[in-house]
């Protein structure tokens, strides 16, 4: 992961991310979506290599906690550990801050991402019913959790 280098998404970097949002996902965010994750609410990364984006990760950071909002690594290089770098990453910053909570929600047929979470040390908390579009009808999403406030009472 040495040639990886993360920095803020910026508007120069829209095409490339939504063309990987696209390739990876049945229902991808537009690119309002994205641009509006620019703003002054969220924070947006993009993973490059060498030059060109292999993911992205968007964040909202709401009090003591934290919501992922988007992950998502360039469909050919998925598979090779980027996602579990990004994510530690991120779950390092936040313990860092001394977030409490980081929550994120999962289609309930994403059964590679939530392996990727459990993996992480998310747990499932509940079931938004109908939470996303799907080919037919809606899909529920699994709302997962890690809870960083216990992590931090064994070490204090
Ligand atoms: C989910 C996603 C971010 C994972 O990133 P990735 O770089 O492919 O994942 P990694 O290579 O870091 O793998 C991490 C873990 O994910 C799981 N995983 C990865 N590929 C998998 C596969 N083909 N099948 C099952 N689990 C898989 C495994 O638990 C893996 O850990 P392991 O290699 O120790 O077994 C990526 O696949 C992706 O962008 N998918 C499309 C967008 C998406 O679904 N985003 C999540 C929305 S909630």
């Amino acid at each position: 992961m040495n040639d990886i280098v993360r920095r803020p998404m910026c508007e120069a970097d829209l095409a490339a991310v939504l063309q990987i949002e696209r390739d990876a996902n049945r229902f991808p965010w537009s690119k309002q979506n994205f641009a509006d994750c620019l703003g002054d609410n969220y924070q947006s990364f993009v993973f490059d290599a060498s030059g060109s984006l292999v993911g992205y990760l968007i964040l909202q950071h709401i009090l003591d906690e934290v919501h992922l909002l988007n992950i998502c690594v360039q469909h050919q290089h998925q598979g090779k550990g980027i996602g579990r770098y990004m994510l530690d990453q991120m779950i390092r910053e936040a313990q860092q801050r001394q977030v409490n909570l980081i929550v994120l929600e999962v289609r309930r047929s994403n059964h590679r991402a939530q392996q990727l979470y459990i993996q992480a040390g998310f747990n499932e908390m509940s079931i938004r019913r109908g939470y996303y579009p799907a080919e037919q009808g809606r899909e529920d999403a699994v709302l997962m959790g890690m809870d960083l406030s216990l992590s931090r009472m064994f070490v204090d």
